[in-house]
């Protein structure tokens, strides 16, 4: 097959890449080594910023969004047993919405076969080549078993935190910032209607717990537990003790149901520098991971794509220089979300280690944050998502 992009990855980011491509009349393949089925099944984040509403309105992928997504205006900051409102409409006239990560992925799964993109999942054996090349290549074992080649013209690397593509970089060209943390998220899944009408996050002297949601019925939450927490050791009793525990104060209690999945997550955060090698170019997670606190993964990866898509397009068009910024302009808007991301996490979490000394400054900050407005508009303007226009 040849193709003028070549993606690997059929995430979010690859099939929206795809997608955008096709509107401008540029071919593309995806491969991703997963089926759909199994993409489908993966519990991910929630909130989407405006522009990433925007983008999937706009490109004709989805209006089930702006119908079965919910509008948050706001967010609740929760600390010293008080709830604290962050009114994004307020301070900075935006909303976020809240829709789910895998129904972003179905959408695009969707349009992309109603429009006849070629997608292909569940492949084998991907493999990248001659990236520093005019004539890259990926090849790879279908379905059915047979050895396939998709030639191309550029290509692109959309295939998360644990890429391949990333690591066609030789090292010494590429330079890797990573931090880790000493905690994970306990996640749950369960059935019972929203204890709030917006997301909370706590900070408690127990540590860290977000309070979010899906659906009327169904309920997503989340608290900071040890990355070695093992889920069998933790009856539903037990859970609910801890998260009412997190919460309390004011006497707020959150409405329990039966727990449906649990799930301990690890994270960090990473960047890989330059997200650009030859005719190879990376996005989403390929390049980048930020911990989850602030919501900030997939919609990085939706930004990359918007700045990804507009170079491409010019370079095919025969711009020939018009892939050298990429990498620049898309890392930053990565630096700014690497800051938030951790900022947020580092605010609202407890160091295993922590002296009464670190916890009164975080609620020292916290209290800055809520009781100044330009503390609040500037998280209130890293929530909702920096203009892309500016990038
Ligand atoms: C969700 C996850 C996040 O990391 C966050 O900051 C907000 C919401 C979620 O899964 O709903």
């Amino acid at each position: 097959t040849r193709t003028a992009v070549g993606i690997v990855g059929g995430g979010p980011a690859g099939l929206m890449l795809s997608h955008l491509l096709a509107a401008s009349g540029i071919d593309s393949v995806v491969l991703d080594n997963r089926t759909r089925h199994q993409i489908e099944q993966t519990v991910r984040a929630g909130i989407l910023e405006r522009d990433s509403v925007r983008l999937l309105v706009d490109a004709g992928v989805s209006d089930r969004v702006l119908r079965e997504g919910h509008e948050h205006e706001g967010i609740e900051l929760r600390f010293g047993g008080t709830g604290h409102r962050i009114d994004f409409q307020d301070l900075v006239g935006e909303s976020v919405w809240l829709y789910p990560q895998t129904d972003v992925f179905m959408d695009l799964a969707v349009a992309r076969e109603r429009d006849g993109g070629d997608v292909r999942f569940g492949v084998t054996d991907v493999a990248v080549h001659d990236v520093t090349t005019d004539a890259p290549r990926v090849t790879f074992t279908d379905s059915d078993g047979r050895a396939c080649e998709v030639r191309c013209t550029v290509l692109v690397g959309a295939d998360g935190s644990r890429s391949t593509c990333r690591h066609e970089i030789p090292e010494e060209q590429r330079r890797h910032f990573y931090r880790e943390y000493p905690f994970a998220w306990f996640g749950i899944l369960c059935e019972a209607p929203p204890s709030a009408p917006e997301l909370i996050y706590s900070h408690s002297d127990r540590g860290f717990a977000l309070i979010s949601q899906r659906t009327e019925s169904v309920q997503r939450m989340y608290f900071q537990c040890d990355p070695a927490e093992r889920v069998e050791d933790w009856s539903e009793d037990r859970i609910w003790e801890e998260l009412q525990a997190r919460v309390a104060g004011d006497g707020f209690r959150l409405k329990e149901g039966r727990i449906t999945d649990k799930t301990v997550l690890p994270f960090r955060s990473f960047v890989c520098e330059p997200m650009r090698h030859g005719a190879m170019l990376l996005a989403g997670d390929a390049a980048h991971t930020v911990p989850p606190t602030g919501a900030k993964g997939l919609n990085l990866a939706l930004a990359d794509v918007r700045v990804l898509h507009e170079c491409l397009e010019r370079f095919l068009g025969g711009d020939a220089d018009a892939l050298d910024d990429y990498s620049a302009r898309a890392l930053q808007r990565v630096w700014r979300a690497q800051h938030f991301s951790y900022w947020m996490t580092t605010m609202l979490h407890r160091l295993p280690d922590a002296s009464d000394f670190d916890v009164r400054r975080q609620v020292g900050e916290l209290t800055s944050v809520v009781s100044s407005r330009a503390g609040s508009t500037f998280l209130a303007e890293a929530y909702t998502g920096w203009p892309g226009r500016k990038d």
